[in-house]
């Protein structure tokens, strides 16, 4: 632990000297002012750990210098020093949030009691808001997650175009998160709090996509009853995202291309023309390339979509990426199921890194919702993985698989057991304890001896724990 500095703010040389001797023997380091002004000065210096502060100063009085510091730097304990007379101050400084307050003469040693609990205290303060920010990243916020090289990559090209007015070309396979990034750009935009609108250009039959898209007056069409506003319109100040434009149509695509260029739109049988004002991002899991090539796909258009392109990469690509997203799926899942989020074992974790995933992201996400829905302990086996995952590995590594994970159990409680938060510590190594043995009685029919067997610990061990962890034994019944 690095030394800690206290800063003695007094006009009586007596008491600096005083407080300095002790605190230095106490093992402080010690920083001194005389007067108010010199005392909030001091004070703003990061290094400082705590203040003592005398109610009468010069210059300034004290607690106007307390008010100072508290608005700089509220974590910062100030313990405020009195002399007879002054205690309507000392109640009034306490109000103001001095962590304490000593009288004058004072006990040299009471004084170092008092300061060694502040310390104290404000280190707990510290722990709790570091936890908190731990608990709180900012992946989790976005809802994007992606340790990966090569999503790290993509995170910082949003970054960088985000807040620009370009338009953007989302390019991947079905189920790489083109969607989530189209939504991350407009959130990261200026446009932000604006409509983001979507609009799938494969889903809606080309006559209504045209309308979908720019909107039709009264009795344009048959059955067009009343007027509407198309999705340029709605996106007023927002983001349109026309999703699978490869599946466009090349009459709408010449329309489309007229709307980028012009900036405007024409409604359907309308006369005249408004302005856009949205930004357009567009996706599309096809290969544009070869669709201009074929003429399927107009050249103009893809060079006016194709001004930012960001290329998402299949899972397959970024492995390492996948127990991070099912841990993000399973966090997700047990909080609308508001359960306790489930674990996958490590000989399932091994088939989800095995498998190919032609359906990316969502194929995993889908994957891994059904084994929480399907797990009865806390623990995804592969029994819980759907047959394609499992067929693969048997061919590869069959044999390694263990009849439970009983190793890594006990290796993930020691890791939880060492963790520094109690509380979470305790949650969590009830909860996989919980499981293990829950796991072990089942794989042995409820036979503890067999049990305490395979977990390599003591029968009345087993026993106990069971009873304290509230478990009871499977099939008895
Ligand atoms: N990096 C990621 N972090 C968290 N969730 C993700 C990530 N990538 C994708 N997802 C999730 O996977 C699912 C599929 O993503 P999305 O709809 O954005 O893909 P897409 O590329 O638009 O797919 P498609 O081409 O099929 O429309 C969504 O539920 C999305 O939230
Ligand atoms: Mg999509």
């Amino acid at each position: 632990m690095p030394e800690q500095r206290i800063l003695v703010v007094d006009d009586d040389e007596g008491v600096r000297w005083a407080l300095s001797r002790a605190l230095e023997r106490a093992g402080y380091r010690v920083g001194l002012a005389t007067d108010g002004p010199a005392g909030e000065a001091a004070a703003s210096d990061p290094g400082v750990d705590l203040v003592l502060l005398d109610i009468r100063l010069p210059g300034r009085d004290g607690l106007a210098v307390l008010a100072a510091i508290r608005e700089a730097r509220p974590e910062l304990p100030v313990i405020m020093m009195t002399a007879h007379g002054t205690l309507q101050a000392a109640v009034e400084a306490m109000k103001q949030g001095a962590y304490d307050y000593l009288g004058k003469p004072f006990d040299l040693d009471e004084v170092l009691l008092v300061v060694e609990k502040a310390l104290r205290a404000s280190a707990l303060a510290d722990e709790v808001a570091r936890l908190r920010q731990n608990v709180e990243a900012p992946v989790e916020r976005s809802g994007i997650v992606g340790a990966s090289a090569a999503m790290q990559q993509i995170f910082k090209a949003v970054g960088k175009v985000a807040d620009t007015e370009l338009t953007v070309l989302l390019r991947g396979e079905s189920g790489t998160g083109k969607e989530l990034i189209a939504r991350a750009l407009h959130e990261n935009s200026r446009r932000r709090g604006r409509p983001f609108v979507p609009i799938n250009c494969a889903a809606i039959p080309r006559d209504l996509l045209e309308s979908e898209l720019f909107g039709h007056e009264k009795g344009a069409f048959t059955g067009a009853a009343s007027g509407r506003r198309g999705r340029f319109e709605q996106a007023v100040g927002g983001t349109v995202f026309l999703d699978e434009i490869g599946d466009m149509d090349l009459g709408l695509q010449a329309k489309l291309l007229r709307v980028l260029q012009e900036r405007r739109i024409e409604r359907l049988g309308g006369e005249g023309s408004v302005a856009v004002d949205a930004r357009i991002v567009a996706a599309t899991n096809q290969d544009l390339d070869a669709a201009v090539l074929r003429r399927a796909f107009r050249e103009d258009l893809f060079y006016r979509l194709n001004v930012v392109t960001i290329h998402l990469p299949p899972l397959r690509d970024r492995r390492e990426d996948i127990p991070a997203l099912a841990d993000h799926f399973l966090a997700g899942f047990a909080a609308d199921q508001q359960t306790e989020a489930k674990i996958v074992s490590p000989d399932a974790q091994a088939l989800l890194g095995a498998y190919d995933w032609p359906g990316n992201v969502r194929e995993l996400e889908n994957v891994v919702k059904r084994a929480a829905a399907l797990a009865v302990t806390i623990l995804i086996l592969p029994d819980h993985l759907p047959e394609a995952l499992r067929r693969r590995s048997t061919a590869r590594d069959a044999g390694s698989a263990e009849p439970f994970p009983a190793a890594w159990l006990k290796q993930e409680l020691a890791r939880l057991q060492g963790s520094r938060d109690g509380k979470l510590r305790e949650h969590f190594v009830g909860c996989l304890e919980r499981s293990l043995l829950t796991l072990v009685l089942r794989r042995t029919g409820g036979n503890q001896v067999k049990a305490a067997e395979l977990l390599g610990i003591n029968r009345n061990t087993l026993r106990k724990r069971l009873k304290e962890l509230d478990v009871f034994p499977p099939d008895r019944g």
